[in-house]
């Protein structure tokens, strides 16, 4: 065996260039590590580059060699299925991950192996990059996979560049194609929509593909996010069986398939949605798909998940270690009536709860159209007299006199038929120059692919924020789909209607850039009508998000849980409303299960809630760190018990905070027996105490009970959650 090029010496000034593949039988093997996994990529006789082994890392690089030996089953008449990105119109019998249509007309494409790199970007994170070209015609692609060693994530991604002296067309073009080898694959995936959104589905996945999708245009969900959890040869539980947690980064049309081969083993293609969005790249062009991200453990979702959220938290989301506002908006107090009197008593409201921050909500712009409804005056980014006659800077500054911070609702990206704007800027917006106008929430949608659209999205940021330097947070929402696909920019160029799905989606992200690089530190909540527009590349430039609008504690109970596996809760925004029917601690429990917030009328409060609300402001502020940086435990799922319990747990494991919800009493059973905890360590004594007690009852708990967790962890503890202590939070403190 040769085994060239393993962990040879290298010169100081090549010292990031870093080589771990090898040469085995002529065929180049490629692992790509993390530090319990890896995927190795190799080379077969045709110089085409497969996968031949996806799991947990061999203790010797070299034996990678010998899976593909002794696994690989391609044969002429079952296909080669296993190809690291499969190309379309040559050999190829699968789902491909790109499909061409070369200057001259042709649609064949062939890939070869002909270099690749590993980067060392520092201790932690590598960039490993594989070079394919079609002998035939100029067309290169670069397949790259960073890995996050400690938390065991791999972000992948491909460019495809045109060498061909005229324009071709890319008819398909995938982030990743992945291949798996199991005994059977379980696939959750989710469906929704509007107000119910998070919904799991879980499957075996049989001969034939099942393909998840959107065709939104603004965003990747609404019906189906890009996120999944795939469990390899039997369903994977929280703490046991492989499991591979995956996620899209683009706010736009995606598409992941997953196709059974016929060895039943699984293809994953994961990308932008090739649905009408044929994407021509002029001679010397270049074409970056967006990151697919997973995670891959072998000790269950809980472990997946875990992973996920480090990674997000330390690489992903902005801020995403630091800390949040509490904060208390007036959407559903107010909706679009008020006006400078009504919102200074709330800023006073906000103030009395102890809350950080005041959020005004839609309907404070607009005079020719005024919002006063959803049907007028998006678009017209000037206050509205008649509500602020004193404009924002007077708002700003009461707020700061009151005691809070002042932010504020934009939806920039979109426009309402019956404003300034849309009189002014007909080509501005995306419909059919020849049908009639489709609305979404009576609004259409800006075409961003336009470089003025995007300076004058742009621009209602920046003059909001030059106007007044104390903004401290925006909520940037987007509620409408894109319906009637044109725009009235791209129409001259090649493929105009088709580049508008993907360019939609970049002049966003120009946008984006060009806010954090002037305003890095803002505090931004990225909100879609809900959550439809989660995902790891919009949650570079936003804090948070909103999970839904559905604030029925019961509900949110549900999704917060599904949401939690693939988001860490310091993203999560979840707010007291007056939604559903539970009693006000029960809301406020559910909401402290990520960042928490207000939208109630707190002078509404009586004297009870209102003190019990105070005190939960209070009690947040001393736990919000377990929930926004600790590990989260998820101990008992809502979809199998009566109840939910979850836990977070500090890095020294010394302090966690344990939420139980009853989700259904049918029988008046409450948890009736011991939750047995998780994270902790055996050998800790851990003092339990009830937080946020509603005034006036007692906790059920001995005060002073303390437990080693050898004890929680192996026997638990009843938290006595029941019909009458219908949710139920302690905190563990270890005792010294
Ligand atoms: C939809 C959001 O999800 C709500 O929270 C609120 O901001 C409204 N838009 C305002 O129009």
């Amino acid at each position: 065996m040769q085994n060239r090029l393993s962990a040879r010496w290298i010169p100081s000034f090549l010292a990031t260039i870093i080589t771990t593949s090898f040469v085995y039988a002529q065929q180049t093997v490629i692992p790509i590590e993390t530090e319990q996994n890896a995927l190795v990529l190799q080379t077969d006789g045709s110089k085409r580059v497969g996968i031949s082994y996806f799991g947990t890392r061999l203790q010797q690089a070299n034996e990678y060699a010998l899976v593909t030996k002794e696994s690989r089953q391609n044969d002429e008449n079952s296909g080669i299925s296993n190809s690291a990105y499969t190309p379309s119109g040559t050999w190829n019998l699968f789902e491909p991950a790109i499909r061409v249509t070369h200057a001259d007309g042709n649609t064949s494409l062939e890939l070869q192996y002909q270099s690749h790199q590993t980067q060392k970007v520092d201790d932690n994170v590598t960039l490993t990059t594989v070079v394919l070209k079609d002998p035939a015609y100029a067309v290169e692609v670069s397949l790259y996979y960073k890995t996050y060693r400690k938390e065991n994530v791999v972000e992948q991604w491909s460019t495809i560049r045109n060498n061909e002296k005229g324009t071709i067309t890319l008819n398909k073009y995938a982030s990743a194609n992945l291949y798996f080898v199991g005994q059977s694959f379980h696939l959750t995936h989710y469906h929704g929509s509007w107000a119910h959104e998070m919904n799991p589905e879980t499957t075996e996945l049989k001969a034939g593909i099942l393909s998840l999708d959107s065709k939104l245009g603004t965003r990747a969900n609404l019906f189906q996010p890009p996120s999944f959890m795939l469990s390899f040869d039997q369903k994977a539980t929280e703490e046991t069986g492989k499991v591979l947690l995956g996620t899209l980064g683009w706010s736009g049309n995606f598409k992941i398939d997953f196709e059974t081969d016929t060895y039943n083993n699984l293809r994953v293609i994961a990308g932008i949605n090739p649905h009408a969005s044929e994407y021509p790249l002029t001679s010397g062009q270049e074409l970056k798909t967006p990151s697919f991200i997973y995670t891959f453990s072998d000790h269950g979702k809980g472990e997946a998940s875990r992973n996920m959220h480090r990674w997000a938290r330390k690489y992903r989301i902005l801020d995403g270690e630091g800390s949040r506002l509490t904060l208390l908006n007036n959407w559903e107090a107010t909706y679009f009536d008020f006006d400078e009197q009504k919102l200074t008593g709330l800023f006073a409201d906000g103030k009395k709860l102890g809350v950080d921050l005041f959020l005004l909500d839609d309907g404070w712009f607009a005079n020719k159209y005024p919002r006063n409804g959803d049907n007028a005056g998006l678009g017209d980014w000037k206050e509205n007299v008649k509500k602020l006659p004193h404009g924002l800077g007077y708002l700003v500054k009461e707020a700061q006199k009151a005691g809070v911070k002042f932010g504020i609702w934009v939806e920039p990206e979109m426009v309402n038929p019956k404003s300034e704007l849309y009189e002014k800027h007909p080509d501005w917006v995306i419909k059919q120059p020849e049908r009639p106008e489709h609305y979404f929430r009576n609004q259409l949608v800006l075409d961003l692919s336009n470089p003025k659209v995007q300076d004058f999205v742009y621009g209602i940021l920046d003059e909001l924020f030059t106007k007044n330097p104390d903004l401290a947070f925006i909520k940037w929402d987007c509620n409408a789909v894109i319906y009637n696909a044109h725009s009235e920019y791209l129409k001259n160029s090649k493929q105009a209607d088709s580049k508008l799905y993907v360019d939609y989606v970049k002049g966003l992200y120009k946008v984006l850039e060009r806010v954090r690089a002037k305003y890095p530190k803002v505090p931004m909540m990225l909100c879609s009508g809900g959550g439809g527009r989660v995902d790891y590349e919009a949650l570079k430039y936003f804090t948070e998000f909103w999970p839904s609008d559905n604030t029925d504690p019961l509900e949110r109970v549900f999704m917060q849980w599904e949401y939690s596996y693939f988001f860490p809760t310091i993203a999560h925004c979840n707010h007291v409303t007056d939604w559903g029917k539970q009693p006000l601690k029960y809301r406020t429990d559910v909401a402290m299960m990520g960042k928490l917030g207000y939208d109630i009328v707190v002078s509404k409060l009586d004297e009870k809630d209102f003190e019990f609300s105070k005190q939960s402001v209070e009690t947040y502020k001393k736990i919000s760190d377990l929930v926004w940086h600790g590990d989260l435990y998820r101990l008992a799922n809502p979809r199998e018990n009566e109840y939910a319990s979850l836990q977070f747990v500090n890095e020294n494991k010394s302090r966690s905070v344990w939420f139980t919800y009853m989700v259904s009493s049918r029988y008046g059973v409450g948890t009736g027996r011991p939750i047995v905890l998780k994270g902790l360590d055996p050998k800790k004594k851990y003092a339990l105490k009830e937080l946020n007690l509603y005034p006036g009852t007692k906790s059920s708990i001995t005060p002073d009970a303390a437990y080693t967790g050898d004890f929680l962890m192996s026997v638990g503890f009843n938290p006595a959650a029941n019909l009458k202590r219908t949710s139920v939070m302690i905190e563990l403190t270890e005792v010294k």
